[in-house]
Order: structure tokens, then C-alpha cells, then sequence
């Protein structure tokens, strides 16, 4: 029996193994994951097409069933939930960003927003004033009544982000989310990652750019069902020598974000 500290992990992985297809088509999209989450990292997690990316946001955020494997929610087995215990626990505690968005083309703004306090004992009207201020905090509030498709692609984002927030879940998980965005949207889009990061909540995102690692506080790279490298910021501990800062504005322009990284490069084997 493990003893249960103040920082206990947040999500517990262990031997994950997913399989999809039967006889001569079987293949296991995860292979043996290992992984532990704390409360509060941000996690990036990169790897080629097909690797399994997308199963493992799938299984975290309870979509989807591991084949073998043990899955630990705030220490607690997840295995044997009923299919409406996860989708209360989905509806408290997680929030989903995907790729392509998949805002309601029939709703508008608004009422996209409040979908995921359709769970919540809130009466419809409160849904909609909680939708509301969280569409101002996105600086969407002139945008309630549009449809989806009167908004172009960074907007369409950043109410599909509203929505994943308007719970106020602990644990986001994004999906490519700036997959379809240009350089400038991607990095408002993380911005406001980051803002989310930085009240405690934990947030695991998959991406294809390796610029937008830099927003995160662990990098993970897959392969073939599997954690390949897991490299933690170590930003914390402080180089002996003072390193010296580069003078004047270019410099300054040419990184505004960048911070200087110090990183450790875990190889599993
Ligand atoms: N529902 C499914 N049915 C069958 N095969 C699937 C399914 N979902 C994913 N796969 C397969 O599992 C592997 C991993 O897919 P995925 O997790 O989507 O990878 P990634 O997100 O890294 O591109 C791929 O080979 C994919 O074809
Ligand atoms: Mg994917």
C-alpha cells in the first residue's frame, strides 16, 4: 500500500498498453507507457504521425479504456468506473482542446461555451452569464451571438479554449491546439495556456512545433507506443557562473519569449 503525501501525483500511468484491431490487423497504438503527472506541470509531448499522441490524451481524459495497464486519478483506480461516473469526473475536473475544434455549428458562441455546464447543477441562465464572463476573459465578448463559422481561426480557437475552461477543470488537455494557426495565433493561444498554468492547473499538450515547447515545463517525445525522451526544465537550479545578458535591442526583439533553458535529457531505455 503507498501512503498518500500532499503531493500525491496527479495522474499515474503504469504499463499502459492500447490495442486496436484483431487477428493480422492488431497493433498497439500504446505500447507500455509509463508516465507520472504532478499537479501543476505543463507538459508537452511531441512525436511523429501515428505514435500514439492522441490515444494517450484519449485514455487521460477517459474517452477511452487502456487494453492492459494500470491508470491512477488522483490516486484513485479508474478502472472500474460506470461509463456516467467518467463523464462526471470528465464534466469537474478535465478540459479538452482539440485540433479541429469541434465547436457546435448550430449553436452559437455563447451556448457553445456553457455546453460543458450542461453537467453541472447550474440553472440555464447562470450557464449562460458563467459562458459569458468567460468569453470576456478571452476578449470575445462582442462575439456571443456569432455563429462558428462568422469567426475566423483564431477566434474559433480561442472560444473552443473558453469552452474547455468555462468548468473550471484542473487538468487541460490540448490536442494540437494550434495545429491549423499561424505563428502569431499560435503564440496568443499560449499565452493564454500559460495564464491557465500559472493558477496551479495542470496542463498536457500535444504539438508538432518545437517552438511552443518553450511554454512548457517538461517535454516529452513518443515513439511507436512509447516515452522515448522525457526532459524536465530545470530552470530552478541556478548556474555557478552568472551568465552575461545580451546587450541592447535586437537581441532583446529576436527572443521576446524564449527563456533560457538549462535541460536534462532523460533517454528511456
Ligand atoms: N480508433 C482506432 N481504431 C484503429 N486504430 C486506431 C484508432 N485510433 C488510433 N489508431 C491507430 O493507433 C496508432 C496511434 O494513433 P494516434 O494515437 O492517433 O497517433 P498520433 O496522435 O500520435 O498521430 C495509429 O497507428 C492509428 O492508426
Ligand atoms: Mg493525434
Amino acid at each position: 500500500m503507498t501512503h498518500h503525501t500532499a503531493s500525491s501525483p496527479v495522474i499515474s500511468l503504469t504499463n499502459l498498453r492500447k490495442r486496436f484491431g484483431v487477428g493480422e490487423a492488431e497493433q498497439y497504438a500504446l505500447d507500455g507507457v509509463d508516465l507520472t503527472v504532478e499537479k501543476g506541470e505543463f507538459i508537452a509531448i511531441m512525436g511523429p504521425s501515428g505514435c500514439g499522441k492522441t490515444t494517450l490524451l484519449n485514455i487521460i481524459g477517459l474517452l477511452d479504456q487502456p487494453t492492459e495497464g494500470e491508470y491512477l486519478l488522483d490516486g484513485k483506480s479508474v478502472e472500474d468506473l460506470s461509463n456516467s461516473k467518467r463523464a462526471r469526473i470528465r464534466a469537474k475536473q478535465i478540459g479538452f482542446i482539440f485540433q479541429n475544434f469541434n465547436l457546435i455549428e448550430r449553436l452559437n458562441v455563447l451556448e457553445n461555451v456553457a455546453l460543458p455546464l450542461a453537467y453541472s447543477s447550474m440553472p440555464h441562465l447562470k450557464r449562460l452569464v458563467a459562458a459569458s464572463d468567460m468569453l470576456k476573459n478571452f476578449h470575445l465578448g462582442e462575439r456571443e451571438y456569432y455563429m462558428p463559422w462568422q469567426l475566423s481561426g483564431g477566434q474559433t480557437q480561442r472560444v473552443a479554449i473558453a469552452r474547455a475552461l468555462v468548468n473550471d477543470p484542473s487538468i487541460i488537455l490540448a490536442d494540437e491546439p494550434t495545429g491549423n494557426l499561424d505563428s502569431r495565433s499560435s503564440h496568443v493561444i499560449m499565452e493564454e495556456l500559460s495564464e491557465v498554468h500559472k493558477k496551479g492547473n495542470t496542463i498536457i499538450m500535444v504539438t508538432h512545433n518545437p517552438n511552443l515547447t518553450t511554454y512548457a515545463s517538461r517535454v516529452i517525445t513518443m515513439l511507436d507506443g512509447k516515452i522515448d525522451t522525457d526532459t524536465k526544465d530545470l530552470t530552478i537550479e541556478k548556474p555557478k557562473v552568472a551568465e552575461k545578458k545580451p546587450l541592447g535591442k535586437a537581441s532583446k526583439k529576436a527572443a521576446p519569449k524564449a527563456k533560457k533553458k538549462r535541460a536534462k535529457k532523460v533517454k528511456k531505455s
